[in-house]
């Protein structure tokens, strides 16, 4: 018996839909309880890295919210981890990479050979989370963009500017593009053995790019970008999330990749002018909007809806869910999409 396509993977493909599939950046995390009851329990790292707690991380939005996807509960900076680097996360602080890059011996010292094969805890949390998914939605695995990847690697934590890491690349180009291969080597074959395991859609989160100019983002962030695109779009569908890199949209229109995510700031009609008629967008309900009252928060799905119109379109935020989002609030986001066009 032939089991209808799932709507994420036509949608991907450009097939033909009666409504635009739905999913949220960060839709498992701190804005549901049942997530923080484990985050209770366990640390960071240990909700990373046991496959157990992987999957049943990931399964809580899909048993909660029954969105038309799941992402595999994670985070970007396992790679800098897994090429040997310490990372942190510290409450009210975020992530800290308390021995930070800041010179070519670091990035010597970078861990390429094992860094693949020290992400075994992801392949497994794949194949266990496929699963229990069981098949009522396709699993999308993600990593971060080299940039997005070096940007925490200088700088040794987040921040609003990135100015150290900045300023190592404009300082020092070459070092940073040596930097910058390395990650996307190692990028490459996670991605290929998640992929193995069972991921069915790859996201590329480049959270950065939009605090390079338009010339830096073709030196350090496009090339990578290129490559993950080119070696993942071979085996399964693509979404690039170059956030705030709207000036790119007409050059990234051009990629192998299947979709392109689209930030708040940019609205819809010129998102697809831009980036042409043959990319899928996704995208880019302001995740602040999920605070407003819920007929608001409707209506404004309806018209986001609209504007992208519903072919070749993703519904999603335009970032991450933010933890104070009730998660009604979320709930009507995904339900106004999954009933739109009905009477
Ligand atoms: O989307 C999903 O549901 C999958 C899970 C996911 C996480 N991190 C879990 C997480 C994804 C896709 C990420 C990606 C990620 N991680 C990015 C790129 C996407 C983006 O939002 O820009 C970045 C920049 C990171 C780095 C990172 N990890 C930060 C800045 C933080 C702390 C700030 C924050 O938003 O919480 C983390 C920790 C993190 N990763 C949490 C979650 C659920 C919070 C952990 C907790 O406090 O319980």
């Amino acid at each position: 018996m032939n089991k209808e396509k799932h709507l994420l993977l036509k949608a991907l493909d450009r097939e033909e839909v009666s409504r635009p599939p739905v999913w949220m950046m960060r839709q498992a995390g701190r804005y549901l309880p049942e997530y923080m009851v484990l985050r209770r329990k366990y640390d960071f790292f240990t909700r990373v890295e046991t496959p157990e707690l992987a999957a049943e991380i990931t399964l809580q939005p899909i048993d909660i919210l029954k969105p038309d996807a799941a992402i595999l509960f994670s985070d970007i900076l396992v790679i800098p981890k897994a090429m040997g680097m310490d990372v942190q996360l510290v409450e009210k602080k975020g992530p800290v990479l308390p021995q930070p890059i800041r010179d070519i011996a670091a990035i010597d010292q970078l861990n390429l050979n094992e860094a693949a094969d020290r992400l075994q805890h992801v392949y497994d949390a794949v194949k266990l989370t496929k699963s229990e998914l069981n098949g009522r939605v396709p699993l999308i695995g993600f990593a971060g963009a080299p940039w997005t990847i070096l940007c925490y690697m200088i700088e040794g934590q987040g921040s609003k500017t990135f100015s150290k890491a900045k300023s190592f690349c404009f300082t020092h180009p070459e070092w940073a593009k040596l930097l910058l291969q390395k990650i996307t080597d190692v990028s490459i074959e996670y991605l290929q053995r998640k992929v193995a395991a069972g991921a069915e859609v790859i996201q590329v989160f480049d959270s950065w790019s939009g605090i390079l100019s338009h010339d830096d983002f073709e030196r350090f962030a496009k090339p990578y970008l290129v490559q993950i695109s080119d070696a993942l779009s071979e085996v399964v569908p693509v979404i690039l999330f170059p956030k705030g890199s709207w000036y790119a949209y007409s050059e990234l229109g051009q990629l192998s990749c299947s979709a392109i995510g689209i930030d708040w700031t940019v609205r819809p009609k010129l998102a697809r002018q831009l980036i042409g008629p043959e990319k899928t967008l996704q995208g880019n309900f302001d995740p602040s909007k999920l605070l407003m009252p819920r007929e608001e928060i409707v209506k404004a799905t309806k018209q986001m809806i609209q504007n992208f119109g519903i072919q070749g379109y993703i519904a999603n935020l335009g970032h991450g869910i933010t933890p104070e989002v009730p998660v009604d609030h979320a709930r009507a986001f995904i339900d106004t999409v999954k009933q739109f066009g009905q009477a």
